[in-house]
């Protein structure tokens, strides 16, 4: 009766990595549960999660092909878009979230288009308007871009407007940092650059106050969604967040959050259960409204009861 805060079951999101061919599904090592699947198995997983009342996913691509210009990420037969469009026929009424950005698709790895030896933020940006858009048009209900770059917000809002799509949201990974715990995902994604590192685009884990600017910049380019990522190392800048902006706030629970939980409960450290509720919670105690999780199957069932 004085339990104040509440995890439920449509506060979750199931993130999914969808592989170019047929008949795959590809157990991804440290994050055990977890698959790199093609389109027949993505759909029949998806359905799954809309029985378990997940209202929806969000979506990574490995292409068939990677280039330097990352070409997959807005071709209209990519492998992305190909997913939207199979997952809206079987199961219309998921909520599909794409994740936009470069880095799945690029031959070097890095979330944009490389000059002298760096991410060319601009010339980066007409790449990810074409890929929201891409997605857009192939069905997608939420547009999450995940690149980092400065301008990205109002180039997509930009776009979608001007092609009749001014009703789909972009939920920005507003707040993300140069993190290690992104590990086990590069591997799923198979996304790990192949030079440098990610950390003049993404943020430096000790600040606090680059967090607020970086959410105030998309508030002003017309974000709809303001996400924190990682979550669990970061729980004061959810709270911080959800303090001064009243826009939905996501949390993404990351790989190697995901990857702990499983490894020490394999070894019956801990109660995985109970941890991972635990610690599920404390997102939403956080300030959290959305909660983008690897545990979202696991949890909605325990939920259930
Ligand atoms: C792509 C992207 C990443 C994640 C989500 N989108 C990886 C990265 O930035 O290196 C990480 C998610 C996770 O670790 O679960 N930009
Ligand atoms: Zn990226």
């Amino acid at each position: 009766m004085v339990r104040e805060t509440h995890l439920r079951v449509d506060d979750l999101i199931y993130p999914m990595f969808s592989a170019f061919g047929e008949n795959i599904k590809k157990e991804i090592p440290s994050m055990p549960g977890i698959y790199q699947q093609s389109i027949e198995h993505i759909v029949a997983e998806a359905k799954e999660v809309y029985e378990l009342g997940i209202p929806a996913v969000i979506l990574f691509g490995i292409p068939e092909a990677k280039d330097a210009v990352g070409s997959d990420a807005y071709c209209a037969s990519g492998i992305i878009q190909n997913t939207i469009r199979a997952i809206k026929e079987e199961v219309p009424e998921l909520l599909v979230i794409t994740d936009v950005c470069m880095c799945e698709y690029t031959d070097h790895g890095h979330c944009g288009i490389i000059k002298d030896g760096d991410v060319d933020n601009d010339a980066t940006l007409e790449l990810l308007a074409k890929e929201a858009l891409s997605h857009a048009q192939a069905g997608a209900d939420i547009v999450a871009p995940s690149d980092m770059m400065d301008g990205r917000i109002a180039a997509l809002r930009d776009i979608l407007d001007e092609n009749g799509f001014e009703h789909i949201p972009v939920m920005s990974y507003a707040v993300k940092y140069a993190s290690a715990y992104y590990g086990p995902f590069r591997d799923a994604a198979e996304s790990t650059p192949a030079f440098g590192d990610r950390r003049t685009y993404q943020m430096d884990p000790a600040n606090r106050l680059e967090a607020l600017r970086e959410a105030n910049q998309d508030l002003a380019e017309a974000a709809d969604f303001l996400m924190v990522k990682p979550a669990l190392a970061y729980l004061d800048i959810l709270r911080e967040l959800k303090d001064n902006f009243d826009l939905p706030l996501v949390a993404y629970n990351v790989s190697g959050e995901y990857s702990m939980v499983k490894a020490a409960a394999a070894n019956d450290w801990v109660d995985g259960d109970r941890v991972m509720m635990e610690t599920l919670l404390s997102m939403k105690r956080a300030g959290a409204d959305l909660i983008i999780t690897y545990h979202a199957k696991e949890a909605a069932r325990l939920l259930k009861g």
